[in-house]
């Protein structure tokens, strides 16, 4: 278990006289006087909302203690009845013990104005699992966005990336909550600050305003709310803060140089946030799902590791994310959460599992322990040691998948050899005939293995994590699922996989090629995911050879780097083109994660994912 993985323990609800409290802190959520009123005294007017935000494209609020959500409340509220508000609001949070979804579904009810309540109501809908990292919740068709930073502040607010032109600050009292008034956490706030940003709390203690003023903000008192006779409000020093990030021109576009998961979801992420798209790529000559012809279904599956290593910490964020993302796809198009079982390969292994996930805490929702004859049940087949069974585990028809994400690009059937600054700062991409295609004010490559190929010809450094980068082929097999020929009811997953019958049709997978054999269904790749399918079943191989489709089945690429990471983000030395590429087995749940942190990014928002993580990721 490493040192640094804490578990995430969810609040308890408990009231007094009415008024949310937390029993281990011993204090209250909110004044006595008034949440709501509480939040618009202190938190807007002390941060001189909403007039500030008046004549702005996007105003960043960040909060230290989520706890019911009332601040996030009284601000989403006001910008909505404000005719003057700016047009994106962000909202980032710092919670540790965050309430669990039918907890905030009762603080939602209890909410006494009825346009907050509508809001709260929504909130608690879309309400995370609570699993450690960070969540981005997307409301008012993602005018207003919720980044939450789950797990304790000591080590999240270094994580958080965003540029902060208001913060409220409202842990409990500061003699029961001193790591929400510490120094290092103002250092942190300082660091995400925009210039001219502001803060304020209902808290006066004069420690707490001189960790405050030490930490870079001149600070004065207002009159308090309530009870309290004073407040603080703090301005950041003229000399400090950053300045607002550019987001993209609204009538630039982006070009992405490939149309496989990853720049379909691209696509997506960016259409989300109204911004254009032009995708390259040959395969698009056959359709917008060619790479994806025959591949009938896929996984998107989490992986776990008993340290939360940053494997797991990305497939978490990546299927919670798509969940959200790709909900309001078409029905073909949208994945099924069906579950994913993750087989013991033995007893040993079983223990080691079932150890880790002891010691994770995790939610039930996300993953739980399965012995033997649970397993079986879940799966309705044997289910060998038993082993972890994810709720989340998620059932993919690539093809209809990667043909809705990419509907609103502007498609073009053609590869991108090399790509040209232009002195505007715009990329020219161009033609094997050097003739240019298309000109865009950004780049995504999203065209996996030959990403560097392209850098290379275009005049880029070469990185030497991303120069080291393999495709290594690999098939699946179609097995018959007829009334009396058993097949899975969730994802079974180990040293291979096998997925649920989708139209009386089973997908199975997969192998792994040596480096260098080009793709194709062969008779031994067959054979290869059946011996993995009688372990992971216990039905013999023989048995299943019967149900084969021989002729059947699909081939492909996978394109991973030697630490086993993707490549997600900016371009060293390229300004204006993003890398999103090296997905290896796992594009179904790392594409939507990579998809996000570009379009963020191009669209100057709050990373939807810990500094920490986005540094290992970096193309370099
Ligand atoms: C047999 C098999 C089974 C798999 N099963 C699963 C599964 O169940 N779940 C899962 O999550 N993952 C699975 N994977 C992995 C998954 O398929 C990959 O992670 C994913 O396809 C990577 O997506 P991508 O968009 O990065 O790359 P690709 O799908 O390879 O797309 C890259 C695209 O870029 C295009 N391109 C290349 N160069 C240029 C250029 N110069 N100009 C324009 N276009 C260009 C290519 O034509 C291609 O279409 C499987 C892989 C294989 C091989
Ligand atoms: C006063 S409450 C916040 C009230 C909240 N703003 C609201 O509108 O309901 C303080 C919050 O800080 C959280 N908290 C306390 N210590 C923390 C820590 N070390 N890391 C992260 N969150 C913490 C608590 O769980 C609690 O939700």
């Amino acid at each position: 278990m490493s040192a640094r993985y804490q578990p995430l323990v969810p609040a308890g609800l408990a009231f007094d006289e009415g008024v949310p409290v937390n029993l281990q802190y011993g204090d209250v959520y909110h004044s006595r006087s008034g949440a709501l009123a509480q939040a618009r005294h202190v938190f807007l007017s002390g941060n001189g909302l909403p007039e500030r935000w008046r004549a702005r494209d996007a105003f960043t609020i960040c909060e230290t203690g989520f706890g019911t959500g009332n601040n996030f409340l009284a601000a989403w509220e006001a910008w909505r009845s404000d005719p003057q508000r700016c047009r994106r609001l962000h909202f980032v949070s710092f919670e540790g013990h965050p309430f669990r979804a039918s907890d905030m579904a009762a603080l939602a009810h209890r909410v006494e104005e009825p346009s907050v309540r509508a809001l709260a109501a929504q909130l608690a809908q879309a309400w995370p699992l609570p699993v450690p990292g960070t969540h981005r919740l997307d409301f008012e068709e993602g005018a207003v966005s919720l980044t939450l930073a789950f797990g304790p502040v000591q080590r999240m607010a270094a994580q958080v990336q965003a540029c902060a032109d208001a913060f409220f600050l409202d842990g409990f009292a500061p003699g029961r909550n001193p790591d929400m008034w510490s120094r290092e956490l103002f250092g942190q706030l300082v660091r995400m600050s925009a210039a001219g940003a502001t803060a304020a709390t209902w808290c006066s203690a004069v420690a707490v305003r001189k960790a405050l003023s030490d930490a870079g903000f001149l600070v004065g008192k207002v009159q308090g709310f309530g009870r309290k006779r004073e407040m603080t409000v703090a301005s950041l020093r003229p000399n400090l803060g950053r300045p607002a990030p550019c987001r993209i021109d609204s009538d630039a576009r982006v070009a992405v140089v490939g149309a496989g998961f990853a720049g379909a979801a691209a696509v997506h992420a960016l259409a989300l946030r109204g911004i254009r798209t032009v995708v390259l790529d040959p395969v698009l000559r056959n359709g917008a799902h060619a790479g994806h012809c025959g591949h009938l279904a896929a996984a998107m599956s989490p992986v776990l590791s008993s340290d939360d290593d940053t494997r797991s910490r990305l497939s978490r964020a990546g299927v919670l994310l798509a969940g959200r993302r790709w909900r309001d796809l078409p029905d073909e198009a949208r994945p099924l959460t069906c579950g994913t079982l993750e087989i013991a390969l033995d007893a040993g292994d079983a223990l080691r599992k079932e150890d880790a996930l002891r010691q994770l805490q995790l939610p039930h929702e996300w993953a739980q322990w399965l012995d033997e004859a649970q397993a079986a049940d879940k799966a309705g087949l044997s289910g060998g040691h038993g082993g972890i069974f994810f709720p989340q585990g998620r059932f993919v028809r690539p093809g209809p998948l990667v043909h809705a994400l990419l509907s609103p690009a502007e498609c073009r059937p053609v590869a991108a050899a090399s790509m040209r600054h232009m002195p505007d700062g715009a990329w020219q991409l161009l033609g094997d005939d050097g003739k240019e295609i298309v000109t865009a004010s950004h780049v995504i490559l999203a065209n996996a293995a030959q990403a560097p190929a392209l850098l290379e010809a275009s005049g880029g450094r070469a990185l030497p994590r991303l120069s080291a980068i393999q495709r290594l082929a690999g098939q699946i097999s179609l097995l018959r699922a007829g009334p009396d020929e058993p097949s899975p009811n969730v994802i079974l997953a180990g040293n291979g996989y096998w997925l649920p019958a989708d139209g009386g049709t089973c997908v199975a997978g997969s192998t792994y090629a040596e480096p260098g054999e080009a793709p194709g269904v062969s008779v031994r790749g067959h054979r290869e995911i059946l011996e993995k399918l009688s372990v992971l079943s216990g039905l013999t191989a023989g048995a299943l050879a019967g149900r084969l489709m021989p002729e059947k089945g699909w081939a492909g690429w996978r394109a991973a780097l030697a630490d086993h990471l993707p490549a997600v983000g900016r371009m060293p030395g390229m300004d204006g083109v993003w890398l999103s590429c090296g997905f290896g087995s796992r594009g179904l749940s790392w594409a939507p994660l990579a998809a996000e942190i570009i379009a963020a990014d191009i669209a100057a928002e709050p990373m939807p994912l810990e500094r920490e993580l986005l540094r290992r990721i970096a193309p370099r």
